[in-house]
């Protein structure tokens, strides 16, 4: 239905203030005119017993929230340049688009919804849902919200530039320039994240995703142009990833050794961080042909067998990079309500000295369950070098 823009706009403004508004969206741009931001959001709020407006503003890297009262000049927000402006009560969604020719094209539909006044912010996220990356990557809608389908790689996106975001301001401050290479990268909603989120910190940021299959290569490349990015992508095995300078090093859920071989190419090539969340493993669990006691109390339960070995195998792996002169530290990089996938090993480049007890709890683990770790197999040189370590 087309109604004049006042009349619309008047339609919003008793909408939202009246005592059954739920929330709503201002996205896109009318034509021949700027918004200040990209997307607005507000929400009815209850501060100190007192009916507020929260609104929070995206110009899609980071948001700005303020409360305003009821004598606030909505109407004002709603002539500011969006195109399309959405308003839901409890029980109507009032939607509006206005066309290149200046007319508000209304909606209106029947809703359901329950009226949320907690004013805790929501969790600050490292970019927002409304970032230009996530709609090229097809995990939003055109009103810049994440797809429900989508939500969990978002908070999983969300939480390894959480991760990142600490590690660089204690460990990479100091450059100018940042190269990263993406480890098993599948569809790059990682890559392009931390693309992204790095280039608002650096002047510049060098990219690589690397996975071994070519539709995946296909698909990235076609994000990276229409996103007008610079990130490389190549169809290669992570083993055979060619050398290169690289300041971090990410690998998230690489199926199995796969994770190995991210970590020893990061090492090879001197990574200065290493993220890495381990996917599903096997090797180890091949290896254990007799467990030493009194760790039998463990292993003969089969599904408790099935993550201490998975836990050694991280374990190793953290203590592997440690001999080799890293600061690591294992994390919970997302709940497990979202995935039982959730660790992350980080590791930072400092060099330091083996320490004995390191060394010696390390090979009094592989002597007394007989297993040497894949990875210790990768780096059997540089252990040597580093520590003196004979790997079998
Ligand atoms: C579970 S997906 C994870 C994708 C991405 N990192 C993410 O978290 O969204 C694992 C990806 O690793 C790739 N992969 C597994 N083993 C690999 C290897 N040895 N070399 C290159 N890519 C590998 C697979 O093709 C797949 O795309």
């Amino acid at each position: 239905m087309k109604v004049e823009l006042p009349v619309a706009f008047s339609q919003l403004e008793s909408r939202i203030k009246s005592q059954v508004f739920v929330r709503a969206v201002l996205s896109g741009r009318r034509r021949n005119m700027q918004t200040e931001y990209e997307r607005i959001d507000i929400k009815p709020v209850l501060i100190k017993e007192e009916i507020k407006w929260q609104i929070v503003s995206s110009d899609g890297k980071k948001d700005i929230t303020k409360n305003v009262e009821a004598d606030f000049n909505f109407n004002q927000l709603f002539s500011s340049g969006f195109a399309n402006l959405l308003v839901d009560t409890q029980d109507e969604s009032y939607q509006v688009r206005i066309s290149k020719k200046d007319e508000a094209l209304v909606a209106i539909n029947k809703v359901k919804l329950s009226r949320d006044l907690a004013h805790d912010r929501q969790k600050q996220r490292m970019l927002p849902e409304s970032n230009q990356v996530f709609k090229a990557l097809d995990m939003s809608d055109l009103l810049g919200r994440i797809k429900p389908s989508k939500m969990d790689k978002y908070k999983q996106v969300d939480e390894f530039l959480r991760l990142i975001s600490q590690t660089l301001d204690s460990d990479l401050s100091k450059q100018d320039e940042v190269s990263v290479v993406d480890l098993g990268c599948g569809h790059a909603y990682l890559t392009f994240a931390v693309q992204e989120f790095l280039s608002d910190k650096y002047q510049k940021v060098s990219i690589l995703g690397v996975d071994e299959r070519q539709d995946s290569k296909e698909h990235n490349e076609k994000v990276a142009k229409k996103l007008n990015t610079s990130a490389q992508f190549i169809a290669a095995k992570i083993a055979d990833t060619p050398n290169q300078k690289v300041d971090i090093a990410i690998a998230l859920h690489a199926c199995d050794t796969a994770t190995d071989d991210a970590l020893f190419w990061a090492v090879k090539n001197d990574a200065k961080v290493i993220m890495a969340a381990p996917c599903c493993m096997h090797e180890l669990q091949t290896q254990i042909k007799e467990t030493p006691e009194p760790w039998g109390l463990l292993t003969k339960y089969g599904l408790v067998k099935e993550r201490l070995v998975d836990l050694m195998t991280d374990s190793l792996r953290a203590q592997i990079l440690k001999l080799l002169g890293y600061r690591v530290d294992i994390v919970e990089f997302i709940g497990g309500e979202h995935t039982a996938r959730n660790i992350l090993i980080r590791a930072v480049k400092t060099g330091a000295a083996v320490n004995d007890l390191d060394k010696k709890r390390y090979e009094q683990m592989l002597g007394d369950w007989q297993i040497t770790p894949y990875l210790a197999k990768l780096l059997k040189s540089e252990l040597k070098a580093a520590a003196q370590i004979d790997t079998l």
